[in-house]
């Protein structure tokens, strides 16, 4: 028998697995958004702060931030109690370049611990965010990323055990480039012209304050752009390359531009693809990244396009931000025809399968039929061997879509029941959406570090609640 807590589950994102049930809980939104919420469109797209080293090397380049409360204007007139890397909403964003190493010095400033872990980073152990390498209170911490690893798209996020979700949820979160600087003359755009676009729902009560309850994804139905709802951006008429992030905990994005106009996708989590992709849509799922470059030189100045979300079920979910078009310029910038050779992880040496689970006992997600347990080891893994892991999300219980998200490596994606996967997957990655039903083939090899990496779902409240396993690399 599902207990009401476990129906809410079911619900929270949908039996499609995609689509957001609209009734339940948006009585209190509706209130919040005629009083506080702002018309769509009428703030201006926040551009994240960059990190500035507080002081550089001839290899390294070292931060200092603080976890700490804050109040941020999310909404106008509203100062809302968020968790913050220096009390940002959502954090600054740290520039890296291939090779350079990089060092944040993590000072605690909660009252509770905290963990930092770097998405997508190829990171050893001491420095990956593992649940027992706490920062305590009034600690700091110092965490080493060597950048030895292709130019990406990484994020940097809380990764408190049991608690991840909720730190996350109240703001933990924040954007970690690497550029690789040989790739420049590939003829990107950058600059302003490289923008990363962060996406997460959150759920406010009728104060603008955010509400965290663990896995009540229809609640959650305010959707931020870079941290502001529904915000616009005023783009040159020439290309962009959007970095789109999705820091959400539980919601699914389907993702393109209201004029039909084309996006290319350059890159997916873990760096460039093999070849540039033209699209009209991606859909991420919690944790996945894609870069677009999209050419706002085809249409004509004061043409306004909308960023819509297909699986959102109002307004304020599926129209997420607005770019208006201004001036053409001279754009110096162009779609490189094959960016960088396809990554050849070899014949595999091992196949293994990997299932998700549900125990309807305690309403917990599962993996391997197990929820987590730092004691226990779920898979030894050789250093170099190529690995075949075929992920299946087949378990009796709620219709429920996961992903399946590796620490310390890329992988590649072979398939989804036996079908090609979607033009963004086609590169390197470390997360990836399993829809309930389906099984999905990654290619995996860690090829660096020994020790004990987490693999989880990234359906980030999952996570929380015990769906994550771990690999010791020998
Ligand atoms: Cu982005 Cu273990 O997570
Ligand atoms: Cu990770
Ligand atoms: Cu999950």
């Amino acid at each position: 028998m599902l207990k009401r807590r476990d129906a809410l589950k079911l619900g929270a994102v949908g039996v499609t697995g995609l689509a957001v049930p609209g009734g339940l809980g948006t009585a209190s939104l509706r209130r919040l958004r005629e009083t506080t919420a702002p018309e769509a469109f009428s703030v201006p797209l926040a551009l994240p702060r960059r990190a500035r080293p507080v002081r550089r090397t001839w290899t390294t380049d070292y931060y200092r931030m603080t976890v700490r409360e804050a109040e941020a204007a999310i909404l106008p007139g509203v100062k809302t109690k968020i968790m913050g890397y220096d009390g940002l909403f959502p954090g600054p964003v740290i520039h890296a370049l291939k090779g350079r190493r990089v060092v944040v010095r993590q000072t605690n400033a909660l009252d509770m611990p905290t963990i930092v872990h770097l998405h997508g980073g190829h990171t050893a152990v001491s420095s990956d965010g593992y649940p027992s390498d706490v920062i305590e209170p009034g600690a700091f911490r110092d965490y080493e990323y060597l950048n030895e690893q292709p130019a990406a798209t990484l994020w940097y996020h809380d990764h408190t055990h049991h608690m991840s979700a909720e730190m996350i949820f109240r703001g933990l979160s924040g954007t970690y480039i690497i550029t690789d600087p040989a790739e420049l003359r590939l003829g990107l755009p950058m600059g302003h012209h490289d923008v990363p676009i962060t996406l997460r729902d959150v759920r406010f009560d009728d104060a603008g304050q955010i509400v965290f309850e663990m896995d009540d994804f229809q609640y959650r139905n305010t959707v931020l752009v870079n941290g502001r709802p529904q915000p616009y951006f005023e783009v040159a008429a020439r290309k962009y390359r959007l970095r789109l992030i999705n820091t959400s905990n539980l919601r699914f994005f389907s993702l393109g531009l209201s004029t039909g106009t084309e996006m290319t996708v350059v890159a997916s989590d873990g760096g460039l693809l093999p070849a540039p992709r033209p699209v009209k849509n991606v859909m991420l799922s919690p944790g996945e990244r894609a870069d677009v470059v999209v050419d706002f030189g085809a249409h004509d100045p004061g043409t306004r396009i909308v960023l819509v979300n297909e699986f959102g079920a109002d307004d304020a979910t599926r129209n997420l931000m607005r770019f208006d078009v201004g001036r053409r310029v001279w754009d110096p910038s162009r779609i490189p025809e094959s960016p960088v050779n396809a990554p050849d992880l070899g014949e595999a040496q091992v196949t293994r399968d990997v299932h998700f689970g549900f125990d309807p006992q305690t309403g917990d997600w599962l993996m391997d039929g197990k929820t987590f347990d730092m004691k226990r080891v779920d898979m030894r893994i050789r250093r170099g061997d190529t690995e075949i892991w075929r992920v299946h999300n087949k378990g009796a219980g709620p219709s429920v879509p996961h992903n399946m998200h590796l620490h310390g490596t890329h992988f590649e994606v072979l398939d989804r029941d036996g079908q090609a996967v979607a033009p963004h997957e086609t590169g390197p990655k470390d997360t990836v959406f399993i829809g309930h039903g389906s099984t999905v083939r990654i290619k995996v090899r860690y090829d660096r570090y020994l020790g004990r990496y987490l693999y989880h779902c990234h359906l980030i409240d999952h996570a929380s609640m015990g769906m994550m396993a771990q690999a010791e690399i020998i």
